[in-house]
């Protein structure tokens, strides 16, 4: 077998070409026309326009169906239709609405075309330091992106340096307005990143969010752009954030940044999405009394009630930093006076970088079941796109894409249902043993490379590999403090009190040794080596156990991949087969470096005797 579609693999009956259409209603007659062709289905879809926006209902007819529904709905519904007609299923009928209102995908890309955090090649949008893009394939991308249900994109990196921050003055600005004009009909709109110092290097001389010139000068460029984009779904900011300009420089608060920014966009129905991304990056690692991860809390929940309506407070997942596993950040619990957008990232930078196998669902499926319902009334996350011709480097990595533009979409539901849905689409012939390796590799990984909720061991700068002490006496604030007798950072209420920003409930789960589930141990305490653990074994036994567990596991991966041979495209297998090979390698590095950095440290043996190095 032999395919190389560069269309989404889930979507393996759409034609390479482009569709064609002004509306979405177009756009979804075209793909309905192509892809029952495909699919060799001989039945009839009617396409019904009601004013119902993004919801769809589609409904069985004696020769066919009908798919009911507004701009973008009926193209959401024809997508249904198709993929489930490619599962070979009856398509849901009934009421379809999405749970988030903006579900969005933020890439990470700069004007020169290099992507940060970037795992999949060069950037899709920008290349020699202005929009540069191939359209046909930005048609394929904003295809992928509506067959499941993604709304809104921000192409240019958070980090806004220049020449970036030309990004919204001519002639990007057209260009921008292009890319929105393609963008537009798959129902996606255009959100901007911009820098908050901008004002200063021009006429008002200074960014002080209170001053009068200031607020004018946001406000016209706001109009301006609106003028080209009337549907810009709003602006994205990093403020006062590893070194990104803010407020704090004009002695001004968050509050009064973010909405000296909402009420430029405010006449314009934009919002306003301010990132909370914001602790002390310069931390000093003697210093006990700081911990990052109280950080973003500190700054923001007592600003609740401060924040316009359209100001969305955008807080990643955990506390600290995409790690393997987080305990929920517990501004996410807080500020219900206050907008807010969760920040998922699928680009793996802390779990594999599309080298190493990572299914994302079953991670944000804990996280979604933690939060009370509404708790954000928007989702966002990091691409994990470029412009290889897969995508996402590795092939198995846009179950992920695919997962969270579904999860996005439901608000909730069993992980493994959407890597059963993706590798039926993708993979038919081995779907059920793909989405068992999916639904197994985050386990795996988090064996190898961090289990127990213990963070940063990796390589400096790259984040990719293992060194249990690179992040040790720097400055960022990510510290595990291993010594001969114990590791992690005590954060329970005896501690640095971390855990007082959760609700009650919580707090007292994760405060305790006893009650904090295993998984998150050593996110909250410190705790000696031969502590027992609930099931009998001693925590640096576990440490031993899982990293040897992990490595072995990643090497079944690889075998159960060569199983597969001749049931899935031979480029995809071949590629596949590479990225596992050099997993499972990584995965034996990580065991050793890290069961050897606690042997020495500790001079405890492992209980079975295998080896480590003295
Ligand atoms: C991480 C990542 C940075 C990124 C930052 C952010 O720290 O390593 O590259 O800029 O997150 O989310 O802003």
């Amino acid at each position: 077998m032999n395919q190389t579609n560069a269309t989404a693999a889930w979507l393996p009956f759409l034609p390479m070409g482009i569709p064609v259409g002004r509306s979405s209603a177009e756009i979804a007659r075209h793909e309905l026309d192509a892809g029952l062709a495909a699919l060799k289905c001989e039945k009839r879809v009617v396409l019904e326009a009601d004013g119902r926006g993004e919801g769809y209902e589609i409904l069985a007819e004696p020769d066919g169906w009908r798919i009911r529904g507004g701009e973008p709905g009926v193209l959401y519904g024809a997508y249904a239709l198709l993929m489930a007609l490619a599962r070979k299923e009856n398509p849901a009928t009934g009421i379809n609405g999405p749970s988030y209102h903006l579900r969005i995908l933020n890439h990470w890309d700069n004007m020169d075309g290099s992507v940060e955090r970037g795992y999949a090649g060069r950037s899709l949008f920008f290349d020699g330091n202005r929009l540069n893009y191939n359209e046909a394939r930005i048609h394929r991308y904003a295809r992928m992106l509506a067959s499941v249900g993604i709304n809104a994109i921000c192409p240019n990196n958070v980090n806004v340096r220049a020449p970036m921050d030309g990004l919204l003055t001519q002639p990007h600005l057209d260009e921008l307005a292009k890319l929105a004009d393609v963008l537009r009909p798959y129902g996606i709109r255009l959100l901007v990143s911009i820098d908050f110092s901008m004002p200063a290097s021009q006429e008002p001389g200074t960014a002080d969010p209170l001053d009068k010139q200031v607020q004018a000068w946001w406000a016209a460029r706001a109009d301006e752009v609106y003028a080209r984009i009337p549907d810009l779904a709003g602006f994205l900011v990093k403020a006062d954030s590893e070194s990104r300009p803010g407020p704090y420089t004009y002695n001004r608060t968050h509050a009064e940044g973010a909405n000296m920014l909402a009420r430029a966009l405010k006449p314009h129905g934009g919002q306003l999405f301010w990132r909370c991304f914001v602790y002390n990056c310069r931390q000093d690692w003697r210093d006990r009394a700081t911990d990052r991860p109280k950080a973003a809390y500190e700054h923001y929940a007592p600003l609740d009630g401060q924040f316009d309506d359209n100001v969305v407070l955008q807080i990643k997942n955990g506390p600290l930093d995409f790690q393997v596993r987080e305990p929920v950040s517990p501004l996410l619990y807080a500020m219900p006076k206050t907008g807010k957008a969760l920040e998922l990232q699928l680009a793996q930078e802390y779990t594999g970088q599309q080298m190493d196998l990572f299914y994302q669902a079953p991670q944000w499926q804990d996280i979604l079941k933690e939060l009370p319902v509404g708790a954000a009334g928007a989702i966002a996350a990091v691409s994990n796109l470029g412009d290889d011709p897969n995508w996402c480097g590795h092939d198995l990595a846009q179950a992920n894409l695919y997962a969270y533009g579904r999860l996005a979409w439901l608000g909730r539901s069993e992980p493994d249902r959407f890597a059963r849905e993706w590798a039926a689409l993708s993979f038919p012939e081995a779907a059920e043993e793909i989405s068992g390796l999916l639904l197994k590799s985050p386990h795996i990984y988090e064996k190898y490379a961090a289990p127990l909720g213990l963070g940063f061991m990796v390589n400096p700068h790259t984040h990719y590999g293992p060194s249990p002490e690179g992040y040790e006496y720097a400055l960022w604030g990510t510290y595990h403090r291993a010594n001969h007798e114990a590791v992690g950072v005590d954060r329970s209420t005896a501690g640095t009190a971390y855990t007082d920003q959760y609700p009650k409930r919580l707090r007292d789960l994760y405060d305790s040794v006893e009650t904090c589930p295993d998984k998150l141990l050593l996110f909250f305490h410190r705790v000696h080596y031969q502590h027992r653990m609930k099931d009998g074994r001693s925590l640096l036994q576990r440490i031993y156990d899982d990293h040897f567990e992990g490595a072995e596991e990643a090497e079944r991966l690889q075998s159960a991949w060569q199983a597969l041979a001749g049931r899935v495209p031979d480029d995809v297998f071949d590629r596949v087969s590479r990225r596992l090979e050099a997993q499972a390698r990584n995965a034996r590095e990580w065991r050793d470096v890290i069961n050897t950095f606690f042997y020495r440290l500790s001079g405890i043996p492992d209980e079975k005797g295998r080896l480590i190095y003295p």
